[in-house]
């Protein structure tokens, strides 16, 4: 690359402002905006932000808190909506592509945080805009706190030793301007980019104590499979997927995830000594750099915890049935079950307060390049991962999942309870396939 890039920190995304006073409610503002950014020196490059010029604040609430989000659409003529992926809320407070908020409008759902500590994330999903403005920078996480993340003996200063990284991939264009034309190649695997984005920076470092670090992990990207780890092969410690905590800590040093999926993980820089760099790579391209500091001040010494949160497991003998859904089609073809997305109309229906199997197959794009993988996804449930193709699934697949890779050929067997009432979105979350329609709708009720 021609372009210098200058060295800069990890941006820390800043923690919104609850406003209001009781604290058992929490009251928020949010506005989709138009801005520039400078990502490589000396250029300029036209973004979206959410109170900002590029990805958004961190919305934090905990559980049992009445919850009410002011979200402003300052966009110019463009509509927008808000998704909290991950969130257990009704339809009408989800976000999908029924929200829609006009230019100059805006839109307050309300809902009760109802599920465990998790680290959650938004993004807008206008139908078939979603791609191109999470690719310009609309997305941004949220946590969700209760007892039990308040009483683990983990590291959760925040911006210190409790981390956020959000990691997506993009391609510029010579004059800094963010690529999203949509090549053949696009059509079929979605936008894969050439240049990761930490935080929305280009190969940062992070000053880390001589200790613990929490860091929540999510890949924001389009449609990119990441596998990251350190390059000196340093062990870490998964603590929760998606949906929340573990049982306990899964030892590794390499951990895949796929678009939108979240790890949070434990990492110990405490054998390290002062001004030690460790790397984080993906596919063993490093990225982000750890810079150890010791700067007098004494750290709190963490441990891997033993054990984390009990997880009630769903028993399948519960179901009331099973579900298929296939990924089928390729390129500007991707489907679900033969079809393709409607807004007008209903695919599945599900009774209310029901446990079902959702099966989730691969048959797209099959005997052509060998298939590809998507990442399906639902809105409003967590699920369990019951097999992959009868088997057990990975230990870092035995909690809280709202997305999950399923290979050509494959076939995902995954159960959850539908506690809660309205339309929903089932789609690949390979942006550029959802916009293209492999997107289902079920109504919960
Ligand atoms: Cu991340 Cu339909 O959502
Ligand atoms: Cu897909």
């Amino acid at each position: 690359q021609s372009n210098t890039v200058n060295e800069s920190a990890l941006p820390i995304p800043p923690m919104l402002k609850d406003t209001n006073p009781n604290p058992n409610k929490a009251e928020f503002h949010i506005t989709a905006q138009n801005a520039t950014k400078e990502f490589i020196s000396g250029t300029k490059t036209e973004t979206m932000g959410y109170n900002g010029d590029y990805l958004g604040p961190v919305i934090r609430v905990r559980r049992g808190e009445e919850v009410s989000v002011q979200v402003e659409n300052k966009l110019k003529d463009e509509m927008t909506t808000i998704h909290w992926h991950g969130l257990e809320v009704d339809g009408d407070a989800d976000g999908g592509p029924h929200s829609g908020i006009q230019p100059g409008e805006s839109w307050t759902p309300e809902f009760t945080i109802e599920q465990p500590a998790a680290t959650l994330w938004y993004h807008p999903h206008p139908e078939r805009k979603t791609g191109k403005q999470v690719y310009k920078g609309l997305a941004g996480l949220l946590f969700i706190e209760d007892e039990v993340s308040d009483q683990l003996e983990i590291p959760r200063d925040y911006g210190v030793n409790d981390v956020p990284l959000i990691i997506q991939d993009k391609r510029f264009n010579k004059d800094g301007s963010f690529e999203y034309d949509l090549g053949m190649h696009d059509i079929m695997n979605g936008l894969q980019g050439n240049t990761l984005l930490v935080n929305g920076a280009i190969a940062p470092y992070l000053e880390v104590p001589k200790g613990m670090m929490r860091l929540r992990i999510l890949n924001g990207s389009n449609a990119s499979v990441y596998e990251l780890g350190f390059d000196n092969n340093q062990t870490f410690y998964q603590i929760a997927s998606d949906g929340g905590f573990f049982e306990k800590p899964i030892k590794m040093n390499e951990l895949k995830l796929g678009p939108s999926e979240r790890a949070e993980i434990l990492v110990d820089f405490s054998e390290y000594n002062n001004g030690d760099v460790i790397q984080m790579s993906n596919q063993g391209v490093k990225f982000l750099k750890f810079s150890v500091s010791v700067n007098g001040a004494s750290v709190k010494q963490f441990t891997i915890p033993e054990k984390l949160n009990p997880i009630e497991k769903i028993n399948p003998e519960d179901a009331v049935r099973t579900r298929k859904f296939v990924f089928q089609g390729m390129g500007p073809r991707v489907n679900i079950n033969g079809k393709q997305m409607d807004i007008n109309r209903i695919d599945e229906q599900v009774n209310l307060n029901t446990t079902e199997i959702w099966e989730v197959s691969n048959e797209s794009g099959m005997g052509m390049m060998g298939g590809t993988v998507h990442p399906f996804h639902a809105h409003g449930v967590q699920f369990q991962i019951i097999d992959r193709d009868g088997n057990p699934p990975p230990l870092n697949e035995t909690g809280w999942k709202d997305t999950f890779l399923v290979s050509p050929g494959e076939k995902v067997r995954a159960i959850a309870t539908f506690n809660h009432s309205g339309v929903f979105m089932y789609h690949c979350h390979i942006l550029e396939h959802e916009d293209a329609g492999m997107m289902g709708q079920f109504q919960v009720e």
